[in-house]
């Protein structure tokens, strides 16, 4: 198949060095304003594409998938997690879904460590003080956060971000504990210094920090329940960089609002926009709009992986980011 004769349909606005290279790579469609395309616009969107480019905002589900031309082969998503795109229905119907693992890794990780130290030094605190123009100065008993050097960091999804995330945490001098679907290599682990935990519930009664750093799947659904948020230490610290769906959002911030954990860092929401009211407000919660991938680079480098797999199925092979249902 020609690339030129392929009719691209990017559902959001990317950067515009993306936009410009995709437009002189392919027949594509780009989107005038920054909003999610609507319910109607996206099926018109799968029916007449070649290439469909969605985003973390579109829903690709089974039932928009079952009104896609037969056109549509490719679905190269923007983003590296996938859990809004029906991989199974996709594959069934003969569509490829592919995405853009590995250029968001340390971003990602960085942000997570930002979300911890933000949380456990109560910087937005330090900072709205600072906002009001109330500073009374220095004080012995002022703003006292937990240190983090010597903590116990349980890090929930071991894959990429979550080693990305041990190598930051190690050099703050946490310890590094972890749960995943099959142990690290010895060699990984023994690099990492990182301690297995098979036991969910074991770990995560243990640690002062629970980071969540695997994808939302069918398994990892309210993974982190309410049965096993009352496991955790008071004095423990939540932080989600991944997808809200695998903490139970309500559950979370009840025990945040009574004190039952001591404080979250929250990048992802268990409903996307719809964040739940008492979560804001509370001082020991900090919220980010979903800013984990948010670099200049970052978002470059995930347009220059789409381009790259829309270009190699145009030219007859498989995407190099190709992803399966059984890799989820
Ligand atoms: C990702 O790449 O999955 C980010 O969360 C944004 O989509």
């Amino acid at each position: 198949m020609p690339s030129e004769r392929l009719s691209v349909v990017v559902t959001r606005r990317l950067p515009e060095a993306v936009e410009t290279r995709i437009k002189e790579l392919f027949d594509v469609r780009l989107r005038d304003d920054d909003a999610p395309m609507s319910r109607a616009e996206l099926t018109e969107a799968v029916k007449t594409a070649d290439i469909l480019v969605p985003t973390v905002t579109d829903e690709i589900d089974a039932a928009l998938l079952a009104g896609a031309g037969p056109r549509l082969k490719l679905i190269a998503n923007y983003g590296v997690g996938v859990d809004h795109i029906d991989v199974a229905t996709a594959r069934q119907r003969g569509i490829l879904v592919s995405n853009t693992p590995g250029v968001l890794t340390d971003d990602t990780a960085d942000m997570t460590m930002a979300l911890l130290l933000a949380v456990t030094r109560r910087i937005p605190e330090g900072l709205s003080v600072m906002q009001s123009g109330e500073w009374g100065g220095w004080a012995p008993t002022a703003l006292l956060g937990g240190r983090v050097s010597g903590r116990r960091l349980g890090i929930l999804g071991m894959g990429r971000i979550g080693q990305a995330v041990a190598q930051r945490a190690r050099a703050f001098g946490m310890q590094i504990h972890y749960h995943n679907r099959r142990r690290l290599r010895p060699e990984v682990e023994d690099a990492l210094e990182a301690t297995y935990w098979e036991s969910l519930d074991q770990m995560v009664a243990r640690m002062d920090v629970i980071s969540v750093n695997c994808p939302h799947t069918p398994s990892t659904f309210h993974l982190l329940n309410a049965r096993r948020l009352k496991l955790m230490k008071p004095s423990a610290v939540l932080v989600n960089t991944s997808r809200g769906e695998v903490i139970d959002e309500n559950a979370m911030t009840r025990m945040l609002k009574a004190g039952d954990i001591s404080g979250a860092g929250l990048d992802v929401y268990e409903h996307g926009t719809e964040v739940n009211p008492d979560l804001q407000g509370l001082p020991n919660v900090v919220l980010l709009p979903h800013m984990g991938s948010a670099t200049q680079e970052g978002r470059l480098e995930m347009g220059e992986k789409v381009i790259i797999n829309i270009k190699t199925f145009a030219d007859g092979h498989r995407p190099p980011d190709q992803v399966v249902p059984g890799m989820l």
